[in-house]
């Protein structure tokens, strides 16, 4: 069967044709995966914003579908992603998807966005052993998800104000580095150690799997004004970046992987799987596998190649395809709405 999976859950449009072969032993094959990143805009505004990136897809979409579709037929189902995220961009995605479920007369299935951050592993993983635990780390969430099964989670813990992925992208705009964070500090933190500079590791002690990431963002803030008593960003010198870069990346990672072990350890996981854009990150892959090899149970560890990290129309479709009982006849597709805070369950 050939799957068509469309994402608009935030600023990235994306598409993709997932093939798969066989029932038992599913064979998967990309066919293809095309995605419109709104960077250049989030660059020049200094983040996302909802109407305008909803804008944005409207405008994305079709020149994505075409490049997507070329040279391929016979799609037998449509996957939207309806949640959680940024609700006008929600509908766009999903009001497209109903267009061409009844253009074409193919069923549609609505996909949970988070799920597929972890469901996304299962193209290069096929036996992935259960019970598993999740940390799927973006833009907007930090969770950490106890998986028994595919389709059965039970959020053990989250983020009680920033995502990681959020933590990245404010302390960047704090030292004028861009947008997004992440990937900018990564690479700054290369080229310095952490330790420099001192910043607190909130929540790492805390008996609960709860985050909390808006506090660090306002010590590099504090830290920063002590640093730089001139406002002008110009002020900083290279060497300050990357020795904040450094420490702003190493706290994040600190308590992501502490915390994680900590889940794993109390639930008796076989298996830890990354999912999300902050798993991207190449310090936070090294470390926690270095951090699981010192360690003395026996866990396998997963982690998505990093351009599958960070949103894509893949992991929607392969989601679906896993749930590809649930899917809507076109006539039916009317049903499926947007909900922004959508949860895994
Ligand atoms: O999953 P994603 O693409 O979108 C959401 O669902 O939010 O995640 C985007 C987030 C951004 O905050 C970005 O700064 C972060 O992932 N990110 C990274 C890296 N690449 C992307 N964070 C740290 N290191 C990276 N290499
Ligand atoms: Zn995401």
């Amino acid at each position: 069967m050939k799957i068509l999976a469309i994402e608009t859950s935030c600023d990235d449009t994306g598409i993709a044709v997932l093939e798969i072969k066989g029932n038992k032993n599913p064979v998967f094959n990309v066919l293809s995966n095309v995605i419109a990143s709104q960077v250049e805009m989030g660059k020049k505004y200094g983040g996302v914003y909802p109407m305008m990136a909803k804008r944005e897809h409207q405008k994305n979409l079709p020149i994505v579908l075409k490049k997507a579709i070329k040279n391929i037929k016979d799609i037998d189902l449509i996957a939207v992603t309806n949640g959680p995220g940024l609700e006008p961009c929600l509908w766009t995605g999903i009001n497209f998807a109903k267009e061409l479920s009844l253009k074409l007369n193919i069923p549609i299935i609505p996909v949970n966005h988070i799920e597929s951050h972890i469901l996304v592993n299962y193209l290069n993983n096929k036996k992935i052993k259960f019970p598993a635990l999740a940390l799927v780390v973006s833009g907007g969430h930090t969770q950490l998800i106890l998986v028994k099964g595919i389709g059965k989670y039970k959020i053990l813990g989250e983020t009680r104000d920033d995502a990681a992925g959020e933590c990245f992208d404010k302390c960047a705009r704090i030292l004028g580095l861009g947008y997004p964070g992440g990937p900018i500090i990564s690479k700054l933190a290369e080229k310095s150690k952490p330790g420099k500079i001192k910043l607190p590791r909130p929540m790492i002690g805390t008996k609960d799997y709860d985050f909390s990431f808006s506090g660090l963002k306002t010590a590099v803030l504090y830290a920063d004004r002590r640093a730089n008593p001139s406002t002008s960003l110009r002020a900083r010198t290279k060497q300050y970046k990357k020795e904040m870069a450094a420490e702003i990346q190493q706290a994040i990672i600190d308590v992501l992987i502490k915390k994680t072990i900590k889940a794993a350890r109390d639930h008796k996981v076989k298996t830890i799987i990354l999912g999300g854009g902050v798993s991207a990150n190449s310090e936070l892959r090294s470390q926690f596998k270095s951090e699981i090899r010192n360690s003395k149970f026996e866990i396998n560890f997963i982690v998505p190649k990093p351009d599958l990290s960070t949103d894509n129309g893949l992991m929607i479709a392969i989601t679906a395809y896993y749930h590809r009982n649930k899917k809507v006849a076109p006539s039916k597709a009317a049903t499926i709405t947007a909900d922004g805070n959508l949860r895994i369950k």
